[in-house]
C-alpha cells in the first residue's frame, strides 16, 4: 500500500463544486484584489472566530509581519518566541528589525510559559507563541503575563485554525492572531493566503501595513508591504469553511486510534484538556527516528519532520542562539505520520500496524 503524507487531491474532489464556483466567480466579476470579496471574507472570519476584527493578507508569514508592525515593534525591541516552529515565526521578528529571544517548549511542544517570564527584560514588547501542531498553550496564563508586564500577546495560529480553547475559538484569544491558509493547513487555500484577527485598533493598523501603508489611493500613512490576499484565495477559503469541522473531527478520531495503538512504541502527542486538538500534524518521538522513517517508506508510508532543524541552530539565526534542550531533543527524535481526514480506516490501520512493526 502507498500512502502519501498529504492528499490535497481528495480534499479538492470533496468540495470541487464550491471551489470551482469560487474561482469562476472571481474570473467573471474581475474580482482579484481588495474590494467587496475581501471584505466579505473578513466578515466570515470574524463570525467564525469571534474576534473583534479581521484583515485578510497574503500568507501566514505576512500576517506575522503586519501584526508585529501594527504593535509598533521594530529595532531595539525584543520579542519572546519559540525556535520549535516553522521558520516564519522568528523570521518575521527579524524582518521587522526586532530581536527574537528564543524560549524553549514544554512536553506539549508549545512555549514554556515559566521560562518565557524569566526572559522578559525592559526591551521586551511581545510574547509571540505558536500553537504548534494544532493546540494552544494556556492562553489565559500567557495573556495574564502579558498584561502584568505591559506586553502584546500575539498568537501564531497557522496550525490551529478551528481549535477552541475553553470554548473560545483561536483568533479571538490574543491581542492579535496570525493565521495561515497555506494549502496544507487545517483550512487551506489553493495558494498562499492568511489573515490577522484580534483587537480592532491593532487590526486596523495591520490592514494599512498589508496594503502599502495606504490610506486613500495615493496617501501613504506608513511604510507598508504588498501583503494583500487574492480574492480567488479568499473565496476558496470561504467555500471550504463549512467542511472544516468535519475534517477536524475525522483527524481527531484518527489521532485517538494512533494514541491507543502506538503507546509504548513511540512517545505519542499529549493533549491539553481545554480543547479538541486539531492535529495539523501527528508527531511522534523515537530515538531511532531516521531508521524508522526509512523502514516506513519501504512499506509505502511517507512521513515528514516538523521540524528537523530548529531556527536557533541555523546560520541565519546564529546571533540569537541559546541552549534550548527540549527543542533540541525533540527536533532530533520527532517525525510526523499521515493524519489527513481523507485517509480510509484501512489506511489508518495499515499505518499503525507498520509503525509498530518497525519501532
Ligand atoms: C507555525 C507556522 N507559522 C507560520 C507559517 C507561515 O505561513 P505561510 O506559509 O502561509 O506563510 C506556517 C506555515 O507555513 C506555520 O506552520
Amino acid at each position: 500500500m502507498k500512502i502519501p503524507f498529504t492528499d490535497l487531491q481528495s480534499q479538492y474532489q470533496e468540495c470541487k463544486t464550491e471551489i470551482d464556483a469560487a474561482i469562476e466567480h472571481c474570473l467573471h466579476t474581475n474580482s482579484f484584489i481588495t474590494g467587496k470579496d475581501t471584505t466579505l471574507f473578513e466578515q466570515d472570519m470574524i463570525a467564525y472566530t469571534g474576534a473583534e476584527a479581521c484583515t485578510a493578507c497574503g500568507s501566514g508569514t505576512t500576517a506575522l509581519q503586519i501584526s508585529l508592525k501594527a504593535c509598533g515593534i521594530g529595532p531595539g525591541d525584543e520579542v519572546i518566541t519559540v525556535s520549535h516552529t516553522f521558520v516564519s515565526t522568528p523570521e518575521a521578528v527579524c524582518t521587522v528589525g526586532a530581536t527574537p529571544v528564543f524560549c524553549d517548549v514544554d512536553e506539549y511542544s508549545i512555549i514554556d510559559i515559566a521560562q518565557a517570564e524569566s526572559l522578559i527584560t525592559e526591551r521586551t514588547r511581545a510574547i509571540l507563541w505558536v500553537d504548534l501542531y494544532g493546540q494552544t498553550p494556556d492562553v489565559d496564563a500567557i495573556v495574564a503575563l502579558c498584561k502584568k508586564y505591559g506586553l502584546y500577546s500575539i498568537a501564531d495560529a497557522a496550525q490551529s485554525f478551528g481549535y477552541q480553547y475553553k470554548g473560545r475559538r483561536v483568533g479571538s484569544l490574543a491581542d492579535l492572531t496570525c493565521i495561515s491558509f497555506n494549502p496544507v493547513k487545517n483550512l487551506g487555500a489553493i495558494g498562499d493566503a492568511g489573515c490577522v484577527t484580534g483587537r480592532k485598533d491593532l487590526v486596523d493598523l495591520a490592514r494599512y501595513y498589508s496594503n502599502h501603508g495606504r490610506d486613500t489611493k495615493y496617501v501613504y500613512e506608513y511604510l507598508g508591504y504588498n501583503a494583500r490576499i487574492d480574492n480567488i484565495q479568499a473565496r476558496v477559503v470561504q467555500a471550504k469553511l463549512p467542511y472544516l469541522q468535519g475534517w477536524l473531527d475525522r483527524k481527531y478520531e484518527i489521532a485517538q486510534y494512533y494514541h491507543k495503538e502506538l503507546a509504548g512504541y513511540y512517545i505519542t502527542p499529549i493533549e491539553h484538556d481545554w480543547g479538541q486538538h486539531s492535529y495539523y500534524v501527528y508527531v511522534v518521538e523515537h530515538v531511532d527516528r531516521d531508521r524508522v522513517r526509512t523502514a516506513l517508506l519501504e512499506q509505502g508510508i511517507q512521513t515528514n519532520i516538523h521540524y528537523a532543524n530548529p531556527a536557533h541552530s541555523t546560520p541565519a539565526f546564529a546571533p540569537w542562539h541559546r541552549s534550548l534542550p527540549v527543542t533540541e531533543r525533540k527536533s532530533a527524535n520527532i517525525f510526523s505520520i499521515p493524519v489527513y481526514p481523507h485517509l480510509t480506516d484501512q489506511q489508518v490501520e495499515y499505518i499503525a500496524e507498520k509503525c509498530k512493526d518497525v519501532a
